[in-house]
């Protein structure tokens, strides 16, 4: 084993992203540089990730982000071990830029390419934080994403069950939207939910009555637009009051899925009788406070130990990519030019 020096390129949703990890046998892996180049500003007005418009912004930024990860990291093409780029899944014309980008660098610098499954990268990544051991529970859960995995491998994941409509992030984003709130949701949901009475709206908490560890979050939002809609009709309008209540149980709902279907997806995991059983989360939604101590609660419960990473690295990033680059690369899993873009791509 040898030094290992990879740059991760991401540009698979609305954040382009471009950074250095290495990893140096019998040491912790380091993250030598992180640059992320937000698109929040561009999208604002639409309601959402605009995908031609998030393709053009990638293509404009990629190469001042793979530069400025260069520089940070005060590394030259040359020194470089590999080039890591997410080839799936997500918006086509932005993971097609990450890829060309990454095509262009390996071919001029002779240097292996790496494609990355962007979930893989999610899921890979309390390795790169805490050098966990196989295998180990996951939930990604974030703005398009909700699933619970076993990693086994660097290449080996077991869906145990997952979102059947909208990821929790959507369904947060949504009634942030609902409630007049700004964007992206998730925080200001949360901040007014810690004011609000979480018992003044009981809001439905589907799919529990399965034992299995799939959810559902689109009928939520539905009853949360019926109860909104009913204070409207009475009062005219909703006051801060409203605004926290409806947060809070909202959020109250969500929590409670997300720890049951934990608990459940936990029961599977243990069978495997992993030696030092650990659940990680990953993912822009596990910032939630509420989400995170439910999270902390049911792996205090069943003697596992609980992994959140910082949160940026939770969201989208190019470390993630860098990472996992280097783990396929330590098992000799290379592609060439002939690497595709892959708008669907399940692990
Ligand atoms: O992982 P991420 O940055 O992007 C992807 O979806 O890939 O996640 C963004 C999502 C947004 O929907 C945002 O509202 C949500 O994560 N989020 C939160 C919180 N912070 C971000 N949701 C709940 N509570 C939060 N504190
Ligand atoms: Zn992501």
């Amino acid at each position: 084993a040898k030094q290992l020096t990879v740059l991760g390129i991401e540009s698979s949703c609305d954040d382009t992203a471009a950074a250095v990890v290495r990893h140096t046998p019998g040491s912790t892996p380091e993250i030598l540089s992180q640059v992320v180049v937000s698109q929040d500003e561009l999208h604002k007005n639409f309601g959402g990730v605009v995908p031609e418009i998030a393709a053009r912004a990638h293509t404009e930024k990629l190469d001042f982000c793979v530069e400025d990860a260069l520089t940070e990291a005060a590394i030259n093409l040359p020194d470089l071990d590999a080039i890591a780029v997410t080839s799936g899944p997500g918006l086509i014309g932005g993971v097609l830029s990450g890829v060309m980008c990454a095509k262009g660098l390996s071919a001029a610098a002779n240097k292996p390419l790496i494609g990355v499954n962007h979930l893989a990268g999610h899921a890979l990544t309390p390795r790169l934080t805490n050098q966990i051991e196989f295998p180990y529970l996951m939930l990604l859960v974030s703005g398009g994403h909700c699933q619970f995995l076993i990693v086994h491998d660097v290449d080996r994941f077991q869906r145990l069950g997952g979102t059947i409509d909208d990821a929790p992030g959507e369904a947060f984003d949504k009634t942030a939207r609902l409630l007049g709130l700004g964007q992206p949701g998730g925080p200001h949901v949360e901040a007014a939910a810690l004011k609000g009475d979480p018992a003044r709206f009981r809001f439905p908490r589907p799919l529990l009555d399965r034992p299995d560890c799939d959810m559902s979050f689109s009928g939520l939002k539905t009853a949360l637009l019926r109860a909104r809609e009913a204070i409207l009709a009475k009062k005219g309008g909703l006051t801060r009051k409203d605004q926290a209540d409806l947060a809070a149980g909202f959020q109250q709902a969500v929590t409670a899925v997300l720890l049951e279907k934990s608990r459940r997806a936990l029961k599977i995991y243990l069978e495997l009788n992993p030696v030092k059983p650990v659940f990680a989360v990953a993912g822009g939604v596990s910032a939630n406070q509420d989400i995170r101590a439910a999270l902390e609660t049911v792996c205090a419960e069943s003697g596992v130990g609980f992994i959140a990473p910082p949160l940026s690295l939770c969201t989208d990033n190019g470390a993630m990519i860098a990472w996992a680059g280097l783990e396929r690369f330590q098992r000799g899993l290379i592609d060439d030019l002939s690497l595709s873009a892959r708008p669907r791509w399940p692990l």
